[in-house]
């Protein structure tokens, strides 16, 4: 199965799509955790997207394409895959038509402002497996440090207040038209599209995607 999750930020797309993805036997692709391992490996192209993901601004969509294309020609995605956080422009949604990047389904997760805000000032991740905690409602097991290798959690530049407004009106700008396109998409034939609520505990909305990823 190939899935798209689309959401704003701290809408728990990653978090979703670790769980899913373990249950349904597929990769997740974060478009997010392939760039700051980027940015940590190479120092030109690193300075680049330093500058545009602390500010909270989108990376140009050729080079998303070229991560996510070579990424897909890895065997472990040959029966499906968990894109998230790609596409977000419509640029990147025509790039991946024009590649052959099939998808099956999109999902949008809903969640109101307030509710993102409070989850990304509370975030944890452990950079290297790209496992995120929240130090309130997902607490890792001792404070600061990964639950499965002991590592130090770090918090991103990113989610910094400015940057976290900056990043929605973001959304707002671009990713939101692409949910407009994939809706009407879905109507004429296009991969099955569907909404579903981002809030409340994690098991709940775990088991709402879950539902939603059915075959129907
Ligand atoms: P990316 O890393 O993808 O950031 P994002 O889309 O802003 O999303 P986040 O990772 O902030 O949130 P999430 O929805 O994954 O939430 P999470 O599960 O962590 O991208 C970063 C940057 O890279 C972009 O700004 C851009 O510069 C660049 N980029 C990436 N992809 C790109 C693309 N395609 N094109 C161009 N540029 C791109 O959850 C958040 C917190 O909430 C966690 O602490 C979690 O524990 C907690 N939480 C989750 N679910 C719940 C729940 N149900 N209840 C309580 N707490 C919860």
């Amino acid at each position: 199965m190939r899935i798209v999750l689309i959401g704003p930020p701290g809408a728990g797309k990653g978090t979703q799509a670790q769980r899913q993805g373990q249950q349904l036997g597929i990769p997740q692709i974060s478009t997010g955790d392939m760039l700051r391992a980027t940015r940590r490996a190479s120092s030109a192209l690193g300075e680049q997207l330093r500058e545009l993901m602390d500010a909270g601004n989108l990376v140009p969509d050729e080079l998303i394409l070229e991560l996510v294309a070579e990424r897909l020609q890895q065997s472990d995605c040959a029966s499906g895959y968990l894109l998230d956080g790609f596409p977000r422009t419509l640029g990147q949604a025509e790039g991946m038509r024009l590649r052959n990047i099939n998808i099956d389904q999109v999902v949008q997760i809903d969640i109101g402002e307030d509710e993102l805000v409070k989850r990304l000032s509370g975030r944890w991740s452990h950079p290297a497996s790209g496992r995120v905690y929240h130090q309130l409602f997902n607490p890792p097991q001792r404070p600061g440090i990964d639950d499965e290798s002991g590592e130090p959690l770090v918090q991103r530049e990113d989610d910094q207040a400015d940057a976290v407004r900056h990043r929605l009106s973001v959304f707002h700008e671009h990713t939101k038209p692409l949910l407009d396109f994939y809706q009407r998409w879905s109507q004429t034939g296009g991969p099955r599209f569907s909404v579903i609520n981002g809030s409340g505990d994690l098991d709940a909305v775990t088991q709402r995607l879950a539902d939603t990823l059915k075959p129907q």
